[in-house]
């Protein structure tokens, strides 16, 4: 058969990294990736864990392959490959996924080494014509959500205001650290339990959808310069800055029962906001989840992967919250990667027009090459911590 006329196999293995329940691809998407002529292929319970199970998939066309890596031109992942996967993997094959480009030095080195055309989800532009495709975007949405469930069920009171017979018991206080996308989806879900919430972000501009959630934002009476760059991401501030942003939101802390960090600046460590001291200062059994866990941490104490309890305060390191919500969170997941795969598409053939930033920002390897300047810079030896 002439190679070129011959459909693209389009490959959904199951993930293997510990604990991921996420699956690349939700049925409901697979009628519009068959119009786009291509087959798709599913390894046996690659959904399963989402709550998608192999039927649903089958029902709608896909077909299962014992091997799904070794067959499938292009491949659709959530977590980065491991070694091991890269090496089943087609030569030339194309692959999709979060890859953790600047923590993967390996796994970035081997893809570029079996030709692999590899794009990573979390370097994709944060532009209008790409906000169908954001997938940080979405699976922010989702570990904000988490977070306040997380704190509430840990807390030792109730969220809202309840008047009962025995009495009337006061709302739960909760101060989110981050109005990003994560932190106002934080704020929303604890003002629906009930909760008075506060926040706090160095971006001016979110003070208004603070607010419309029926929050506070803090005044902390700091003067933020550049606050934000024209992504709309914040900007590192000076170490006399975030001194004194933690003097002045130490008030809010204390009298906080919950606090959520969701503080972080693209490339950064996530600064330090929440002191040894101030975890001293809270009320014993309140509780801190730190979104940031897996960029160091807001808090000076928290532990990625791990909940700890200092000072009689619970400190959650949150890792991988979009995980432990795997149905909803693949569905918004797949659907940014499958609107992307069909933004490559024409014809039913990738088609990489390396002059439109949509496709040339995720790009990190293509034809045996490093692509992406910024990940080839913190690859390059002596550019990196030890
Ligand atoms: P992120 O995860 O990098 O940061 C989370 C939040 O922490 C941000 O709001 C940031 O301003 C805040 N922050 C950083 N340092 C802080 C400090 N010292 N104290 C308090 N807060 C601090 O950012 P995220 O949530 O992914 O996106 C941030 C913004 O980017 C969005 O709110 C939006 O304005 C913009 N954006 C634009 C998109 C588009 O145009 N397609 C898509 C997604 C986001």
């Amino acid at each position: 058969m002439d190679v070129d006329s011959r459909r693209l196999i389009l490959g959904i293995p199951k993930e293997e990294a510990a604990g991921e329940r996420r699956v690349a691809l939700v049925p409901e998407l697979i009628a519009r990736l068959k119009d786009a002529n291509l087959e798709i292929l599913l390894q046996a319970d690659a959904g399963t864990a989402a709550g998608f199970p192999d039927s649903s998939y089958t029902d709608k066309g896909a077909r299962i392959e014992p091997d799904v890596l070794a067959r499938a031109d292009i491949v659709l992942k959530v977590q980065p490959p491991a070694i091991d996967e890269i090496r089943r993997l087609k030569e030339g094959a194309t692959l999709i996924g979060f890859l953790q480009p600047y923590a993967n030095i390996a796994g970035i080195t081997a893809l570029a080494a079996k030709n692999v055309t590899a794009f990573s989800m979390e370097l994709m532009p944060r532009i209008s014509r790409a906000q169908t495709m954001d997938a940080l975007s979405a699976m922010s949405t989702v570990s904000g959500y988490k977070a306040v469930l997380i704190a509430a069920v840990h807390l030792r009171k109730f969220f809202p205001l309840l008047m009962t017979a025995a009495g009337t018991m006061i709302p739960a206080r909760v101060f989110v650290i981050g109005a990003g996308v994560a932190g106002l989806q934080a704020i929303g879900t604890a003002r629906r339990l009930g909760a008075v919430v506060e926040a706090y972000d160095t971006r001016p501009a979110v003070k208004e959808q603070v607010e419309s959630l029926g929050a506070k934002f803090a005044d902390l009476g700091l003067e933020t310069r550049d606050a934000e760059d024209k992504s709309g991401y914040a900007r590192v501030q000076s170490e006399e800055f975030y001194l004194r942003q933690r003097e002045m939101m130490s008030k809010c802390i204390s009298a906080a029962d919950v606090v959520v960090t969701t503080a972080a600046v693209p490339g950064q460590r996530a600064p330090i906001l929440v002191t040894e001291e101030m975890v001293r200062a809270m009320r014993p059994g309140s509780v801190i989840v730190d979104l940031a866990a897996e960029q160091g941490g807001n808090c000076a104490l928290t532990e990625a992967g791990r909940e700890i309890v200092r000072h009689q305060v619970l400190i959650v390191g949150a890792t991988n919250l979009p995980g432990t919500v795997p149905f909803h969170a693949s569905q918004m997941y797949a659907r940014t990667v499958t609107n992307f795969l069909l933004h490559l598409l024409r014809n039913g053939k990738i088609h990489l027009d390396l002059d439109d930033e949509l496709t040339r920002g995720p790009l990190v390897t293509h034809r045996g090459e490093i692509l992406h300047e910024a990940v080839k810079m913190s690859l390059a030896p002596g550019t990196r911590d030890a």
